[in-house]
């Protein structure tokens, strides 16, 4: 809890919660802090060509039971999406090496750069590095919502490592983290053991239309890219409930330009996220979209045009590791339930090379990506519990785990 209170100084922001987009100056202080716990444990450290960074407490044989997850935050954050699973992951080791307790394979903390995709898109980007998801040139070439490159970041605050990537599999990945929902709450349940991360669809559109005098334009004249940015906002919200289910979609930047009060817009720009359980249903969603985005251009008369920003299929997790969660929260005297993640994790790229799966806790009103999040000491106390039960289990088991 110290350590997650000490963290969470760095970048903070009005309400308790913090700005650490990845790879800016807050990012790396937060990084320097984390590396100097690792450190104080005695792990060796290394940072890779993408700037993950992965400490290994080397004791016993074979490749490494790794957890983790991202030190990185929107920028209107909490304190635990993300901080929490990298933090309890020291604590795991910590606890273990106070109690003379030597796992059988060595185990490791990662932290990934760039999880919240919300400053780089996509999210995920460390984690999709670090199985081979994406060479390493292509993401170093992406550029961020401030014009800046990964590349010319990582080098900026230091983070450029030599581990290459793809890095070597682990023998097996888990991952704590908040639930940032209210399905736990909600039921009163203490653990979720994940089964899997549903399908994420994120795509940039940029509408132009005609700017012009707000007072002297006939409505019947227009071109307005403000008027078809809300209609395509009201449409995503139509579609999502028309489809039910787990169907959400969220409209969550829109830029008007020239943004003045008395001028028609010349130009709107809005980042779509569509996220499904089913890739199928999420191939429908964005088909529906992508028609009405067609239609609407013609209806209103303006220019249309869409950019892919991240977009990943559904993952399901490995069984071996959704079942040891439920019989470990059981065992301890948990309630506890399967359920999907609607939030993006480190561990679904990970699952891509090796048994992999989650852990969450509850989280306060089901409140996430903003600075009023919170989990009890209880409930994170609950869950580095089973992460740290769920590691030593891990670190016995055979090559595979599936
Ligand atoms: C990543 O954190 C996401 O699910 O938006
Ligand atoms: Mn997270
Ligand atoms: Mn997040």
């Amino acid at each position: 809890m110290q350590r997650l209170m000490d963290l969470a100084e760095i970048g903070s922001i009005d309400g308790g919660g913090c700005a650490r987009l990845a790879l800016t100056d807050e990012d790396k202080a937060g990084r320097d802090l984390v590396i100097a716990w690792m450190h104080d444990l005695g792990l060796s450290v290394t940072t890779d060509v993408i700037g993950n960074v992965v400490g290994v407490w080397d004791v016993g044989s074979g490749q490494p039971v790794m957890t983790g997850s991202h030190i990185d935050t929107v920028r209107t954050g909490g304190k635990y999406d993300g901080n929490l699973g990298v933090l309890a992951g020291l604590e795991v080791i910590q606890t273990l090496q106070e109690n003379n307790i030597t796992p059988l394979r060595p185990l490791a903390v990662a932290f990934f750069t760039n999880e919240e995709g919300a400053r780089f898109a996509p999210d995920m980007l460390g984690s999709l590095v670090y199985v081979g998801g994406m060479p390493i040139e292509e993401a170093l070439e992406i550029v961020s919502i401030d014009g800046a490159t990964v590349a010319a970041e990582l080098e900026r605050i230091g983070y450029n490592g030599a581990t290459p990537c793809p890095a070597i599999a682990p023998h097996s990945f888990i991952e704590l983290h908040i639930e940032q929902g209210p399905v736990l709450e909600q039921e009163g349940i203490r653990i979720g053991a994940v089964t899997g991360v549903q399908g994420i669809s994120w795509q940039e559109v940029v509408i132009d239309g005609q700017s012009n005098h707000a007072g002297t334009t006939p409505m019947s004249m227009r071109k307005d890219p403000a008027l078809v940015a809300a209609e395509i906002t009201v449409f995503l919200r139509e579609l999502a409930l028309r489809m039910g289910g787990h169907q959400v979609c969220t409209v969550g930047k829109i830029d008007l330009h020239p943004n003045l009060i008395n001028v028609v817009p010349a130009r709107a720009i809005l980042t779509l996220d569509v996220r499904n359980t089913d890739e199928q249903l999420l191939i429908q969603a964005e088909k529906e979209i992508s028609d009405f985005l067609a239609k609407i251009a013609s209806e209103e008369q303006v220019r249309i045009s869409t950019r892919p920003l991240a977009r990943f299929e559904p993952v399901q997790f490995a069984d071996s590791v959704i079942n040891m969660v439920h019989e470990i929260a059981i065992e301890h005297g948990h309630t506890v339930r399967y359920m999907p993640s609607g939030a993006g994790h480190d561990a679904q790229m990970l699952a891509r090379v090796c048994p992999s799966g989650m852990i969450f806790v509850q989280s306060r009103d089901g409140i996430s990506h903003n600075a009023a999040e919170y989990t009890s000491p209880e409930d994170i106390e609950a869950g580095s519990n089973i992460l740290l039960h769920s590691m030593l289990q891990m670190a016995q088991s055979e090559e595979t785990f599936a």
